[in-house]
């Protein structure tokens, strides 16, 4: 019998794409989301591409009370924890929503797995978590320190899994974390679909090459890196759906409470970023180069190297495939998933 997994937030960006390649590897998969930031829409084009209907809850995972109708209903095997709030800025001014928010939603989602003996958690963490001094290059063993409340909502949702797995010796989770994941499914059915402004550079790239935006506002161009611009280790999100695929397999053959990075171990510059999108697109990438964003740092990647030991999984797309699957999704959803 194949384990029914439980996707909390799987409606959105990396949730989608993770539902899509668990059902390629057999896994059942339910999905709970308030539809806060997702669209039922990029479950509906998973169900496209894979022939499988997904079961769908529209349900808050700090609603305790739903979250337990929807283990007994399907009967749930394991847990990704998606859900949460995400941006950076926003969780700086409003830092009490992000608290109350991103911690509500662990802990309740924690309690209801003891309450039905449910063990097997994967957790969406960030790299934001590594202390800054530390870059460029992160090991997991780097010491923490985020600097801003999203980042410490991450810090401490990790913290309060590791003290649960300790005191219950049925759980054991792993905690991702992610680096910058970017890029689209390849069938450019399924994509990042940001509200509003984007935040984040490729989808504010994408959105220049279709018009929708004048131009890219480059974040400082004074850094010490070779070309002054942000150096990030940018992953395919289908690398990192896959990710945790081989996360969902090595927990439920090996139950234990690890940290594992998720990175391609190589950086790519804000400029080599524009100049990749430009060749994937054929359309010109204006920019201006504006003052540093607070709180960046010049640059860091991961040290991908624990999750390939472990996993046995590696990041297989280069920069030049992601551009090219982010721009197929941007044109042919040039509105997103509003049709
Ligand atoms: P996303 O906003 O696209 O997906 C999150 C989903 O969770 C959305 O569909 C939203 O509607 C849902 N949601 C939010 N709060 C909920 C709640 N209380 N109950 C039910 N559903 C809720 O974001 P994403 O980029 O797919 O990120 C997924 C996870 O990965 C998040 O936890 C995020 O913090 C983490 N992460 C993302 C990135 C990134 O760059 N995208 C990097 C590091 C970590
Ligand atoms: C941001 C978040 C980080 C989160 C990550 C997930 C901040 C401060 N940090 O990281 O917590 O885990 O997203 O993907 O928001 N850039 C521009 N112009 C833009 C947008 C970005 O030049 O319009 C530059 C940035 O300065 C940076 C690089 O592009 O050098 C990447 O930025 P972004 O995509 O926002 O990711 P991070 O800053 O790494």
């Amino acid at each position: 019998m194949p384990k029914t997994i439980l996707l909390t937030g799987g409606a959105g960006y990396i949730g989608s794409h993770t539902a899509l390649e668990m059902i390629r590897a057999g896994y059942e998969v339910v999905v709970a989301d308030n539809l806060s930031n997702g669209s039922r829409e990029s479950l509906n084009r998973v169900e496209r591409l894979t022939g499988v209907r997904i079961r769908f809850y529209q349900a808050d995972v700090r609603d305790a009370r739903a979250l337990e109708d929807i283990f007994i209903e399907c009967d749930i095997g394991g847990v990704v924890h998606f859900a949460g709030l995400k941006a950076v800025g926003e969780s700086v001014e409003k830092p009490l929503l992000y608290y109350r928010h991103n911690l509500d939603a662990t802990l309740s989602l924690l309690e209801v797995m003891a309450r039905r003996g449910v063990g097997t958690l994967i957790f969406s963490s960030s790299a934001t978590v590594y202390d800054p001094a530390c870059a460029p290059v992160y090991t997991e063993d780097a010491p923490l320190k985020p600097v801003n409340p999203y980042g410490w909502t991450k810090f401490m949702c990790e913290r309060i899994i590791k003290d649960a797995c300790a005191a219950e010796k049925g759980l054991s989770a792993l905690l991702l974390r992610y680096f910058n994941p970017v890029g689209a499914h390849e069938s450019g059915l399924i994509g990042e679909d940001p509200r509003g402004v984007p935040n984040n550079l490729m989808p504010y790239i994408s959105q220049v090459a279709v018009g929708r935006r004048e131009y890219l506002t480059v974040h400082g161009g004074d850094y010490p890196t070779p070309d002054g611009t942000g150096i990030r280790d940018y992953i395919h999100v289908s690398d990192l759906a896959r990710g945790h695929v081989a996360a969902l397999d090595f927990l439920l053959a090996n139950p234990c409470v690890d940290e594992i990075n998720l990175g391609t171990g190589r950086g790519c510059s804000v400029l080599e970023v524009v100049k990749a999108f430009e060749r994937a697109s054929g359309r010109p990438i204006p920019y201006r180069i504006g003052p540093r964003r607070s709180g960046d740092i010049a640059a860091f990647w991961a040290d991908a190297t624990k999750a390939r030991k472990k996993l046995g999984w590696e990041a297989r797309h280069d920069l030049s495939e992601m551009c090219a699957d982010a721009w197929r999704w941007q044109s042919m959803n040039p509105g997103g998933y509003e049709l």
